[in-house]
């Protein structure tokens, strides 16, 4: 094949900039592929809304059908949100053979096990790097650069929207309300903005990320989840003449056979570097019996940060279709010894 067919489910803000990426990176995404990577078709809700000069020849559809039954589109990007309709649109596409990278950790972090199954059921790819931390490539590192190590703890900034919030009322003095109005309207918050303010967001990714880096399954339920809602000025100035700063913090944390999951704000050092993330970045830390502790820092929300992980798949997507080596997904790994307790 010298091309491949994408069908987009949603053209809001992540599907905009997989428009643009793919539009202005073309010369380089036809070299790293080798073939062309052309959107046939994008799934909206509302087929009269202005999108800008990015949609000029691209045809939009509200039949989620003429995707998915497309014999020439090969891969889907699902990047509309939403848990029971994305679900039933993902296994579809899947059991119809079209390989899918989506951005929803709703999903993922629900029903990533079943989709994950459906998708090596069906010989297809399932990647979803956009789905934690945004612009950072955490999932490739944890599942390919750290897979040769015995993963103890991962916690950092995971959600874009309540480390801008902080960061606003700490640095302008902003009211939270101004300050996630602001997040919204630069399209980092999530369509309903109580899944980032009261840490359920960040509980989802934290699922992902504990999946990934432990090889286990953790609920949400057995996630201890605490928000920011509740937090006012006087704490965050209380904290800063204290020398913190208040952080979203997600953490999991191996203890033995077990691995303890929780979000909630806590007081950073102000000389640790996640006191340093500010607005909508994240930064991850990773640590591993092996290679001690690593961290990975950059945008964590917003259009081109976090279209270029989607981008990044469809490159992975294309090079397996090229090798006939499709039916990959992220996998986990499990180690059930630590390097530290080896006798070598
Ligand atoms: P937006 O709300 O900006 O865009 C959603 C798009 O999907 C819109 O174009 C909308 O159509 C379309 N859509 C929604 N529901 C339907 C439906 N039932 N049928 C057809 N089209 C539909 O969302 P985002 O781009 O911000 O987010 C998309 C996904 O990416 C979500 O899962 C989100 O969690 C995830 N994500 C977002 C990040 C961000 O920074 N925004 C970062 C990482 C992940 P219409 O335009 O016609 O209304
Ligand atoms: N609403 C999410 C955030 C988008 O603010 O982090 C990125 O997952």
């Amino acid at each position: 094949k010298n091309h491949l067919q994408i069908g987009i489910l949603g053209f809001g803000t992540v599907g905009s900039g997989v428009l643009r990426i793919l539009k202005h990176h073309e010369p380089k995404l036809n070299q790293v592929t080798g073939v062309s990577l052309r959107v046939k078709k994008v799934l909206v809700r509302d087929i009269d809304k202005k999108r800008g000069a990015i949609a000029e020849g691209i045809e939009l559809t509200l039949d989620v059908d003429e995707i998915i039954n497309d014999p020439e589109i090969d891969i889907v990007v699902e990047v509309m949100g939403s848990i029971d309709e994305a679900k039933n649109y993902i296994k579809k596409a899947l059991k119809a053979g079209k390989h899918v990278v989506t951005a929803n950790k709703d999903l993922i972090a629900l029903h990533g096990n079943e989709l994950v199954a459906l998708a090596k059921e069906n010989q297809c790819d399932l990647y979803y790097e956009a789905s934690v931390a945004g612009g950072i490539p955490i999932l490739r590192t944890i599942v390919d650069s750290l897979a040769s190590d015995d993963i103890q703890k991962v916690f950092g900034i995971v959600n874009g929207t309540t480390n801008f919030i902080l960061s606003k009322m700490t640095s302008e003095g902003k009211t939270y309300e101004a300050a996630l109005k602001e997040a919204q309207e630069l399209g980092f918050a999530e369509s309903d903005p109580t899944n980032d303010v009261d840490g359920i967001d960040a509980a989802r990714k934290m699922v992902i990320l504990t999946r990934l880096a432990f090889g286990m399954n953790v609920e949400l339920d057995q996630i201890e989840t605490k928000g920011i809602r509740d937090l006012q000025q006087e704490d965050i100035q209380m904290a800063e003449k204290l020398g913190y700063k208040i952080k979203l913090i997600g953490s999991a944390i191996q203890i033995e056979e077990n691995i303890s999951v929780d979000v909630g704000p806590v007081l950073v050092p102000a000389k640790h570097p996640l006191a340093s993330v500010q607005n909508e970045n994240n930064a991850v830390f990773v640590v591993g019996a092996a290679v001690g502790e690593t961290m990975y820092y950059g945008p964590g929300a917003g259009e081109l940060p976090t279209a270029n992980s989607i981008v990044s798949d469809l490159i992975t997507v294309a090079k397996n279709i090229q090798l006939g080596t499709s039916g990959n997904v992220f996998s986990s790994y499990q180690h059930e010894t630590s390097l530290a307790q080896d006798s070598e």
